[in-house]
């Protein structure tokens, strides 16, 4: 018996925050999902979580802190009606099958979503994540298997090729296989981030799963900057949502219908918040300089906004930054 296909019964469009290494952990999804008017954002995914980090005894404990929910985000999931994705790669079928089943069992989460698309590599030397795109047989292999281990609807984010545009090979071959949803981010592998999202590639693969597997929910991803920008794309390409990542970084407030400036008492305000949330959160278990990435999103766009900069970056506690912050 599977528990509920959730994305069946999501809005369209939808809207989804990416997923994020060292970025949307617990704190952040929080600080978001808060700030985001309520019905706008429907999907957060956890960070990528190793399924080898899962199944392996040893370190364990130091994995599973990525898929921490706590429960003030718990409340805030519940209370917006926002569903959570945890996202894991891998190679091994049997590790995904194994973790499918550990996080099923023992956590509480919408869905569970496969990485085949991260480019970074050290992890596509391990033949995961992208490397799947070259691996038609073993991702078809991997997805099975996390269907087997799990009741959740299960979920793929990939991208449109390895080294060159591959969508209809690609796309044929997830289509086919039991999943929920699929992420699209219009680029091959061996641009990164670089260069145009080709949406019309996007476009086409929505056409193959309405021929193939309509029942497959599609979202779009690739530089998305606003909610009106989001709903274009899907009208343009026909997909069920769209994903936002980056976006958030140029602006936190982005899920929201109602664009406003926002004084640098708020932006100042925000950034204590994640400061503080940060620290309670994660005490001495994940390295201070994380927060540091995240002071030039809060503080910005107001006169003043890089010597505060500057200074913040300078700090080296939670504390500290509150002093720096209380005497500008
Ligand atoms: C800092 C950072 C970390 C990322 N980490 C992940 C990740 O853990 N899993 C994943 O599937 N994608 C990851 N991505 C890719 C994003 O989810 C997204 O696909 C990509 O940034 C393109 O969307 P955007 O232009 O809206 O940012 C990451 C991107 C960034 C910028």
């Amino acid at each position: 018996m599977s528990r509920e296909n959730f994305w069946k019964t999501l809005p369209r469009p939808f809207l989804a925050l990416a997923p994020m290494e060292d970025v949307t952990d617990t704190v952040f999804r929080e600080l978001i999902m808060n700030i985001s008017a309520p019905g706008v954002l429907h999907v957060v995914f956890s960070e990528f979580t190793s399924t080898d980090g899962l199944c392996h005894e040893k370190g364990r404990e130091k994995v599973i802190e990525r898929l921490l929910v706590n429960p003030s985000e718990r409340k805030l999931l519940k209370q917006k009606g926002i569903r959570l994705v945890a996202q894991i790669w891998g190679a091994d079928p049997e590790a995904f099958y194994r973790s499918a089943r550990m996080i099923t069992r023992d956590m509480d989460f919408d869905g569970l979503d496969i990485n085949m698309g991260c480019p970074v590599r050290k992890v596509v030397k391990q033949g995961a994540c992208a490397a799947l795109i070259k691996q038609p047989a073993l991702a078809r292999e991997i997805i099975q298997a996390t269907l087997e281990g799990t009741d959740l609807p299960v979920s793929v984010k990939t991208r449109i090729g390895f080294d060159r545009i591959q969508t209809e090979e690609w796309m044929g071959n997830l289509l086919e296989t039991g999943i929920s949803a699929l992420s699209l981010h219009g680029r091959i592998q061996k641009v990164d981030s670089e260069g145009p999202v080709h949406w019309e590639e996007i476009a086409r693969a929505v056409r193959m799963k309405n021929e193939i597997n309509p029942r497959v929910v599609i979202m779009g991803n690739g530089d998305v900057m606003s909610l009106e920008e989001a709903r274009e794309r899907s009208e343009e390409t026909g997909t069920d949502g769209i994903m936002i990542g980056r976006g958030v970084f140029h602006n936190p407030w982005i899920f929201n219908p109602v664009q406003r400036e926002h004084s640098p008492r708020e932006k100042t305000g925000l950034l204590l918040q994640h400061t503080r949330l940060f620290g309670n959160t994660w005490q001495n278990r994940k390295n201070f300089d994380i927060l540091k990435r995240f002071f030039k999103i809060y503080v910005n766009g107001f006169y003043g906004a890089a010597r505060l900069r500057a200074e913040l970056m300078e700090a080296r506690s939670a504390e500290e930054v509150e002093k720096i912050v209380s005497h500008c």
